[in-house]
């Protein structure tokens, strides 16, 4: 069984982005620079966008956190995005989700320049990542993909079961798997909370990528042996004898999983490191104006 560490692939892919912007910003140049939002107190949503700067203190980029409160208005919102836009000195920028509830998360989503959007949210990126040209993916597909493509994990012509359909993960992962490239050309089935016979599917796939928020929800009488298992899910449970008092886990029972499978992601370590590793590399694209010169 191959551990496919996120941590470890993050570090050698981070290392290669610094070389990038350490010989590209030699001379007066300013080194790439990525902001991103967070509004509120989430626990969850701090941590991710507390990763997100450290990774690009790592790699040498310039960062800015914007931090406003849970009451934060849906304008008030708008504006810092109209502002971020208008920024010559911000390549790209996020807002972490989830938006409290008051707050449309399509209607800001719409506002952000498709050209910073290193998220891939915006329907502009989509719908060109959708028709297969050059845009920013969303970036834990994107490292999804990565971890394929550097791990020489063939995908070719096999059939790979995504659980989960959000927008974030099971949709524009479907997406890329099916796509004509490499990793990609695989036969996807996008299952759901809907789907019937669920199990006999997951049988049936020699990969499967499970996004959908249940801890330990894909058992070992699931899978298929030889399997390559990619655990999306970031779920915190109890756990008295740890002294946070819980602990991660993810979507897959990794401890039933991990002996009859070729290949699979842990939890903490796997997916999520490779999603912030994607951003940056998100970021390096909008530095670097690859998107517009397509
Ligand atoms: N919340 C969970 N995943 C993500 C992500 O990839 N980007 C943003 N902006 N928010 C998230």
């Amino acid at each position: 069984m191959i551990l496919l560490d996120g941590n470890k692939l993050s570090t050698i892919i981070r290392k290669e982005i610094s070389d990038r912007v350490r010989d590209f910003c030699k001379t007066d140049t300013r080194p790439p620079h990525l902001a991103a939002i967070l509004i509120g107190d989430n626990p969850a949503s701090q941590s991710y966008v507390k990763n997100k700067i450290k990774a690009c203190e790592e790699v040498g980029y310039a960062s800015t956190l914007i931090k406003k409160p849970l009451h934060t208005t849906e304008s008030e919102l708008l504006d810092i995005v109209q502002r971020l836009n208008e920024n010559k000195e911000i390549d790209g920028y996020i807002v972490q989700l989830p938006l409290p509830r008051h707050i449309d998360e399509m209607k800001i989503n719409l506002a952000i320049d498709p050209s910073k959007d290193v998220d891939g949210f915006h329907p502009n990126n989509f719908g060109r990542m959708a028709l297969g040209i050059t845009a920013y993916h969303p970036a834990t597909p994107a490292g999804i993909m990565m971890m394929f493509d550097r791990y020489q994990i063939s995908t070719e012509g096999k059939h790979c079961v995504v659980l989960g359909r959000s927008n974030i993960v099971g949709t524009p992962i479907s997406l890329l798997m099916s796509k004509k490239t490499k990793p990609g050309n695989a036969t996807v089935t996008i299952a759901h909370s809907r789907t019937e016979n669920l199990k006999e599917i997951c049988l049936s796939a020699d990969i499967i990528i499970a996004a959908l928020g249940i801890p330990f929800f894909v058992k070992a009488d699931m899978v298929k042996p030889n399997a390559v298992i990619i655990d999306v899910g970031i779920n915190k449970i109890e756990d008295a004898s740890n002294p946070r008092g819980y602990r991660l886990v993810g979507d897959v029972d990794f401890e039933q999983v991990k002996n009859k499978v070729s290949a699979i992601t842990p939890v903490p370590g796997g997916v999520g490191p490779m999603t912030i590793t994607a951003l940056i590399e998100n970021t390096w694209k909008a530095y670097s104006k690859i998107y517009n010169n397509n």
